[in-house]
């Protein structure tokens, strides 16, 4: 049997009450969490989404509710009618925010029973990701979660506070359009009036912004889903939603001051100070010292450039490698020594392989000696010689990897990464921002012999570099910045290009013939036709940014529905095949896979 709602209503929400609530009568409606029945007394904490609040059924207060009681299962939605009293002594916990006090239920109302959950929500954690996925619901019930959502929700209402205040105004740009080339496949949609014709959701508004800074908006930001078909990681989803900022006349300094507070603001929400300005690295600078355009700054252990020191090695490796015009480089693990096994380094090792290094090396400084494999090979004056330009110190460890330059910086800066992470190296409460700048326009694209945009096609050059553009296009520098965040890129942006023949000379470098340029793009080269003002701007990655604040290391944890690493929704089930009928109706015929 189920009760009605009818007249009951709620009166304070379950984590809320404290002791100055003592004495009071209150109605609590909710789910319950657990249930221990101790015969003479049952305990029920009773959860709704501010909190949980142990609800005793005593015989002597409600005999009626006590016996309700004994029916009660998790998750069966349930109301309460109570007094709520201090705890004994012994009693109180620190447990629950509401540890100090518990409800004397005089009433009991079963709103809805629950079939036993596919997980325990409080071990949700144990259970596979498929049944979380498909149960998300159940999940989304979790404390954990709901503080989340509620903490994404207080980002994008100061985000739209703080960018209204600043002379922002939010336009919404349409998701039924023309493909953005920001790097990803496209999701296409079949139109029904025109067969054999798609509409592309947005990549970015990348060209929309821009058209609006043309029609004279000046400032103008969104909260806007994206969507790429790429494939998915921890901080990578299907559809995402950035906050897309524009501003007219204004050059990258002006940006990053908005940007800055903006940042300010909202780590204040979890009462994290930001220290303004953030430091600026060019991208190169990047690359050398952590091997990485996204480096996390909340440690050091820096990458180090050893091909100098070993150049005359007498180690055949080195020696071949440096010949190869390739490189060899170094990172020191403070107390390495003493953290890492010679298994451990195995494992490290082949983490290194995996990136496409040959492998690594390493020195060992002990007490009194320095144990490495490469003594043999160059002698422990010269082992000694490479602690000494890392700092190593006794008990740390040099790591070395020999071999072509892009392939061992990227691999040292991955292994940097995951060291740190491993040994618990810094401190996960800090925040290190830092704005990576002087990125290159164009990146040689081998297997489609072809320059492509690093950012895209739209950023402008820098004027000192313009120059080059047609002589030495590798040489030319963009106007354009990434912000970094622990780790993370939380937001890429440039200015742009305002002027026509520069953007069709653009086009030209990346290889796109006239009529390829004029069916993709012709709409907005005729826009930038009609007094196109200087203008830039940047995208942030929201669900990266609330992952951050809320403390988690996957941005599934802060979107509601999100996709699997297999690009499913679990909960729905799609994609999903559609009915032959709709197919036709879009002059769509499947052809299915060929299974070998
Ligand atoms: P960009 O492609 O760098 O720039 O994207 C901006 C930011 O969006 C976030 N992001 C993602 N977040 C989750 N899942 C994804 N698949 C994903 N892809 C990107 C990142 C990234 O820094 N139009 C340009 C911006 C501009 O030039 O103004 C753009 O979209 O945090």
């Amino acid at each position: 049997m189920v009760d009605q709602l009818k007249g009951i209503k709620r009166t304070d929400y379950c984590g809320e009450m404290r002791r100055k609530d003592i004495g009071r009568e209150v109605t609590l409606l909710g789910w319950v969490d657990s249930r221990r029945d101790f015969g003479a007394l049952i305990f029920v904490d009773i959860r709704d989404r501010s909190g949980m609040t142990q609800v005793v059924f005593n015989p002597e207060i409600s005999e009626e509710a006590h016996g309700t009681a004994k029916q009660l299962r998790d998750e069966y939605v349930i109301g309460v009618v109570g007094k709520v009293v201090a705890r004994g002594k012994s009693a109180v916990t620190t447990r629950l925010k509401t540890g100090e006090i518990e409800v004397l239920a005089s009433r009991l109302f079963i709103f809805n029973i629950c079939k036993t959950t596919p997980f325990t929500l409080s071990q949700a954690e144990d259970a596979t990701e498929d049944k979380r996925m498909k149960y998300r619901y159940l999940e989304l019930r979790r404390p954990r979660l709901q503080r989340n959502f509620h903490l994404r929700h207080k980002l994008t209402l100061i985000t739209r506070n703080f960018m209204t205040r600043e002379g922002f105004i939010e336009v919404e740009t349409p998701f039924l359009t023309k493909s953005t080339p920001e790097g990803a496949r496209d999701y296409l949609v079949p139109s029904r009036l025109y067969p054999g014709f798609f509409y592309a959701l947005p990549q970015s508004p990348q060209l929309f912004k821009q058209i609006l800074m043309i029609a004279g908006f000046d400032r103008y930001f969104q909260i806007v889903k994206c969507f790429r078909d790429e494939d998915l990681r921890r901080d990578r989803q299907p559809e995402f939603t950035q906050i897309d900022i524009e501003m007219s006349f204004i050059q990258p300094d002006d940006l990053f001051e908005v940007v800055q507070r903006l940042m300010a603001e909202i780590f204040a929400l979890v009462d994290k100070k930001v220290t303004l300005p953030f430091p600026r690295i060019p991208y190169q600078e990047a690359m050398e010292r952590f091997g990485t355009d996204k480096p996390d700054l909340r440690y050091s252990m820096e990458l180090h450039d050893l091909t100098d020191l070993l150049k005359d090695s007498p180690f055949q490796r080195f020696a071949e490698v440096i010949t190869a015009a390739g490189g060899i480089r170094a990172i020191m693990v403070p107390q390495g020594s003493v953290r890492y096994s010679r298994k451990d380094i195995d494992g490290l090792n082949s983490l290194v392989r995996g990136w496409g290094a040959e492998g690594l090396v390493t020195i060992r400084f002990m007490t009194d000696e320095v144990r490495s494999p490469l003594v043999k090979h160059l002698g422990e004056e010269k082992c000694r010689q490479i602690g000494k330009e890392l700092g190593a110190k006794e008990g740390d460890l040099v790591i070395i990897v020999a071999g072509d330059y892009d392939v061992i910086t990227e691999s040292l800066g991955a292994l940097r990464s995951h060291i740190a992470e491993e040994q618990k190296m810094f401190d996960p409460e800090a925040l290190a921002f830092a704005w990576i700048v002087d990125f290159p326009l164009f990146e040689w694209n081998e297997r489609e012999g072809r320059y492509h945009s690093c950012h895209h096609p739209f950023t402008s050059p820098r004027e000192e570099d313009m120059p080059y553009l047609k002589s030495d296009p590798p040489k030319v520098m963009a106007r354009a910045y990434d912000l970094v965040l622990n780790g993370s890129e939380i937001g890429g942006g440039s200015i742009r290009i305002h002027r026509i023949e520069l953007q069709r000379e653009i086009f030209k470098i990346l290889g796109l013939d006239k009529e390829e340029v004029e069916r993709r793009f012709g709409f907005f080269l005729q826009a930038l036709e009609y007094g196109a003002p200087p203008h830039g701007g940047i995208a942030l990655g929201l669900d990266r940014i609330a992952m951050i604040l809320v403390g988690e290391s996957s941005i599934r944890e802060v979107i509601a529905f999100p996709k699997t690493t297999s690009a499913q929704c679990l909960l729905t089930d799609s994609p999903s095949p559609v009915p032959e009928e709709q197919l036709k109706e879009l002059f769509i015929r499947v052809k299915k896979p060929e299974t070998s």
